[in-house]
């Protein structure tokens, strides 16, 4: 059945889990995810990103999501809008039928300028007001993704931040935090901690210094009732690099987020936490190697089927790990 992120998050705090958001584009994604969650009893959240929509179209990827719902009736599923640049992006996700929006007011509605607070608090509260009279969580965020090491927010196409940013505004504030849940009664906060969106988050494997797990703990301490939302949360996995560069691939060598630092993340308040480039990565390397060794092969469903396998067992692993296991 269709759930509110709020009905979910508030299972999760309950009970001490968090729970992987995938971002979904096609059909093999979604099939992969939610074989994932049937075979490991868990809650979902998928989200369509403004990229999604451009590529998939809305009315395919709601119809996705829907059918995701029909096949799988026993496990509760979130649909929710990520990175929504307006309050009017969100009310027209809430009128197809999401359950859940992000309003991220951290950037303007170009997705790359950074904003003012004021700016941010006033199209995030507008947000949950409309929301909220349709019964649709709405997530804020508050700080922009960026690398501690190099001021800059990654990923060149979608949501992130133009130019250099300085060290305060890739941290979010505490104090800071609670006064903008306070006036915007979000349902749920996301955190600027060091992360950034896509493959090349850190040079070399993160320290304290690079990924702030401390500045959560400060928040958590500060807000405890506030769901937290960790972004760009891929852990690119070596061995998923590896593969990819062995069969033809060139992917200079990065580092992600280590699982085991978000589950420390999710000791202390974090209920979300958002993957996509991991799904990215899986899929393909799984495509190329079967490629590789079936050079005859020219059946896209014999590949594919290759990618949902590798993106299933990825889910599999984030499900276990966090938690999200035996709650659906
Ligand atoms: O927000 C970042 C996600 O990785 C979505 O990326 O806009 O390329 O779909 P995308
Ligand atoms: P990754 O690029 O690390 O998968 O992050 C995805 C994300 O934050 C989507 O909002
Ligand atoms: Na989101
Ligand atoms: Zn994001």
């Amino acid at each position: 059945a269709l759930i509110s992120l709020r009905q979910l998050l508030d299972h999760a705090a309950e009970y001490g889990y968090g729970v992987p958001a995938f971002n979904v584009n096609n059909l093999e994604q979604m099939r992969a995810i939610m074989e994932a969650a049937d075979r490991t009893d868990s809650p979902v959240i998928v989200q369509a990103s403004a990229g999604a929509r451009k590529y998939a179209g809305a009315p395919f990827l709601r119809h996705l999501i829907l059918a995701a719902v029909e096949e799988f009736p026993h496990i509760p599923v979130v649909m929710h809008q990520d990175h929504g640049t307006s309050p009017a992006v969100c009310q027209r996700s809430i009128q197809l039928g999401f359950s859940s929006v992000m309003m991220d007011g951290s950037l303007g509605e170009d997705g790359k300028t950074p904003t003012s607070y004021a700016y941010n608090v006033d199209v995030t509260r507008r947000a949950v007001e409309m929301a909220h009279a349709c019964g649709v969580s709405v997530e804020g965020e508050l700080g922009c993704l960026g690398s501690l090491e190099t001021g800059m927010a990654g990923e060149e196409d979608g949501i992130g931040a133009e130019g250099k940013l300085s060290h305060e505004q890739m941290l979010t504030d505490p104090e800071e935090a609670a006064d903008f849940v306070n006036k915007t009664q979000v349902d749920a906060l996301a955190i600027a901690i060091g992360t950034s969106h896509g493959a090349y988050k850190f040079t070399k494997p993160p320290t304290g210094d690079t990924l702030s797990i401390s500045r959560i703990k400060q928040i958590h301490e500060r807000i405890p009732n506030t769901h937290l939302v960790m972004h760009g949360s891929s852990s690119v996995p070596q061995e998923w690099l590896e593969i990819i560069n062995e069969f033809g691939g060139k992917i200079p060598e990065t580092y992600g987020v280590p699982v085991e630092e978000i589950v420390e993340g999710i000791k202390h308040g974090v209920r979300k936490v958002n993957i996509d480039t991991d799904l990215r990565l899986a899929s393909t390397g799984a495509i190329r190697r079967f490629l590789a060794h079936n050079p005859a092969e020219f059946d896209p469903r014999k590949y594919l089927k290759e990618s949902v396998g590798a993106m299933r067992e990825l889910c599999i692993a984030r499900y276990e790990a966090f938690g999200t296991a035996g709650n659906a």
